[in-house]
């Protein structure tokens, strides 16, 4: 396995645009296609910068994922939608991937000492995977999602930075 982010351009937005989860995974994550369209618009504010990616194993494209970040805070760091492709859900990419975004962002973002997400509540496998992470839930609902705020911060995040 060999995971790499792409930023998505017009080289090969496309493929993000055939990405596919579970019908059951509807509710928990926006599609690509929805996620490009609010980064286009800026839809948390002009203070952030949007960033799409591809989540890709060499050449295949296996995932989704958003980040929306405010550079001038510690804390407004948000991994705004993540997915992988159902046929390659369980293989250890949304965990691999999950890092290298992380490692991402620490070295894009100097300021940055506090990711935040938000799960759907009925998500175990995705909590699953962030508890094990390292990311707390904040105990706060999210005030667009209405669903439970996760944060990751201090030492636990920046060993990423190591990793
Ligand atoms: C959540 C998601 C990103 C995880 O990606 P993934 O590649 O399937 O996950 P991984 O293979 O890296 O496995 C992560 C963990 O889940 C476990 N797992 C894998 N397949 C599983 C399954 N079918 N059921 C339960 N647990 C499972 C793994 O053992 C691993 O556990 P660990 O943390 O103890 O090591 C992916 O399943 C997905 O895209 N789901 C739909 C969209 C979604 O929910 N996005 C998250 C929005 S908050």
């Amino acid at each position: 396995m060999e995971v790499t982010l792409a930023e998505i351009d017009r080289g090969n937005w496309l493929a993000a645009l055939e990405l596919r989860i579970l019908p059951e995974q509807r509710a928990f994550v926006a599609t690509p296609i929805f996620s490009l369209a609010a980064a286009l618009v800026r839809r948390w504010g002009d203070e952030y910068v949007y960033a799409p990616h591809l989540i890709c194993d060499g050449p295949t494209a296996v995932g989704f994922v958003c980040t929306v970040c405010d550079p001038l805070t510690a804390d407004e760091y948000w991994i705004d939608d993540i997915l992988i492709d159902a046929r390659y859900q369980g293989r250890g990419y949304g965990r691999t991937a999950m890092a290298e975004v992380l490692r991402l962002m620490l070295r894009e973002y100097p300021r940055c000492d506090t990711v935040k997400l938000s799960c759907h509540a009925d998500n175990a496998y995705a909590a699953r995977l962030y508890l094990h992470m390292g990311f707390k839930p904040t105990g706060q609902l999210n005030t667009a999602s209405g669903h439970p705020n996760y944060e990751l911060t201090g030492d636990a995040l920046r060993a990423y930075r190591a990793a």
